[in-house]
């Protein structure tokens, strides 16, 4: 997989369906496009991210931070009312509104109704994704016929307004930047995006803008939160491994101080545990579907022009002879019996080549900050009565666990540590 997956050849994206439909059949954005365009603007995109702080564990803490107080809130009021938390309705607006932090550079009332709006198109997008995507992408023609049964509609509705809501950054970026501003008053990823309109209008515009908005959104929120829920899902289901990742958030924060990034490197238990995570609910089963470019050679194999490649990772992390009982959940396959993290290179989570995930770093900083200081101040257990819920995942634009709801309650050394 990783050996076809870094080819050269294999670079393409299968662009049918609701896929060509969301980029206005454009060779525009990142996700979807090919070639230079394609390169030019995610080397930029991300170049120009990472200028502004974002995939710095510095910046993003206070990020993930402004955050996590939303989540915090949420289950504090839960505790107060001793009510059970639905785990599908707590991240992904707080992440969401992360993104848009990074990408507009301020989170401001007025912003409130867009990330509202982006937060219940977002979800319902995700719910309308359980089969539609796959199948209107495969023979595309049905997405005119049940547009209503394969969630075609809702997609595309969100698809529309991430595309007008970027459409209004993108024209008030373009009118600071006709106003002669200087480049040095460029203090966000809009603002940057148009000081680059005229002299290269043919990536620097409002269709590409558009797209990256979506990509950025897409890319970000919909696979972490379905992380979390993944992780928040295991963590109820075996109680002794919440207990040992506890105990490993003591030993580092003893007085209750909150953790950075860089404390991972004493929690290797916590890591091993991510790692887990992602092994057994493979958020992004299928990777990215590849198109291949010209004919590509593996072993006495020759992979034809324009194949569509849609790697299969159960292959490899069911996989008897790579992880022995890959059937169970066991984050210590991932330390030694020095207790230090191992095995890592063995993970293909987030894919190969020039193509793999470029928001891997961002995801790990906020997957660890966002976990750890939750599990700082709460332990997580199911609702008395209620039966474990199931581990296999929901199939979607990515995977996810079927909802479940957790009880929670406060840490009572997090509490006494924190009034001191
Ligand atoms: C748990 C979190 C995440 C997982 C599991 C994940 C996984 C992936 C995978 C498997 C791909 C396809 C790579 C390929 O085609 O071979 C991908 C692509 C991509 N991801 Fe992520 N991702 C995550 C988080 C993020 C974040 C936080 C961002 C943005 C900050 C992001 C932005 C993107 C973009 C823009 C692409 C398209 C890359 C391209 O086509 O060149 N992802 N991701």
């Amino acid at each position: 997989m990783q050996s076809i997956l870094s080819n050269e050849a294999a670079l393409g994206r299968d662009v049918t369906g609701i896929f060509a439909d969301r980029c206005g059949h454009q060779n525009l954005g990142i996700t979807m496009s090919e070639g230079e365009i394609w390169e030019k603007t995610r080397t930029w995109t991300f170049k120009t991210l990472s200028k502004l702080g974002c995939g710095n564990a510095r910046n993003m803490e206070n990020y993930i931070r402004m955050a996590s107080e939303s989540i915090f809130a949420q289950i504090d009021d839960s505790i107060m009312a001793r009510v059970d938390i639905e785990v599908d309705k707590i991240f992904q607006k707080s992440i969401l509104s992360m993104t848009w932090l990074m990408i507009v550079g301020k989170l401001s009332p007025e912003d409130g109704p867009d990330i509202e709006l982006l937060s219940d198109k977002g979800r319902a997008f995700m719910e309308s994704s359980f089969f539609g995507a796959g199948i209107t992408n495969v023979f595309p023609i049905l997405r005119f016929i049940f547009p209503h049964w394969l969630g075609y509609n809702v997609q595309m509705d969100f698809f529309t307004t991430c595309n007008k809501i970027a459409k209004n950054l993108f024209l008030e970026g373009k009118a600071k930047q006709d106003l002669h501003r200087t480049p040095e008053e460029a203090k966000n990823f809009v603002d940057l995006f148009s000081q680059n309109c005229n002299s290269d209008p043919k990536t620097f515009n409002c269709e590409n803008f558009q797209l990256i908005f979506q990509d950025l959104l897409l890319g970000s929120t919909d696979t972490t939160s379905s992380h979390m829920e993944a992780a928040f899902l295991h963590l109820v289901t075996f109680p002794e491994i919440q207990e040992k990742i506890y105990r490993e958030i003591l030993q580092v924060s003893g007085e209750g101080k909150p953790l950075n990034f860089s404390d991972r490197n004493s929690m290797p238990y916590i890591q091993a545990f991510l790692h887990e995570t992602h092994r057994m609910s493979r958020i992004a089963q299928n990777l990215g579907p590849r198109r291949v470019l010209r004919d590509l050679k593996y072993k006495e194999f020759t992979i034809k022009k324009d194949t569509v490649i849609l790697p299969d990772t159960r292959l490899y992390c069911e996989d008897k002879i790579i992880w022995q009982d890959p059937e169970n959940f066991r984050p210590e396959r991932f330390n030694n019996s020095d207790g230090e993290l191992v095995n890592t290179e063995k993970m293909i989570t987030f894919s190969f080549g020039k193509r793999a995930c470029p928001g891997e770093r961002q995801a790990n900083i906020l997957s660890f900050l966002l976990l750890t200081s939750i599990l700082q101040r709460y332990k997580l257990s199911l609702p008395e009565g209620e039966t474990k819920p199931r581990l296999d995942m929901k199939l979607g634009f990515s995977q996810r666990p079927y909802p479940f709801k957790i009880r929670c309650t406060w840490r009572k050394e997090f509490v006494r540590d924190y009034l001191q």
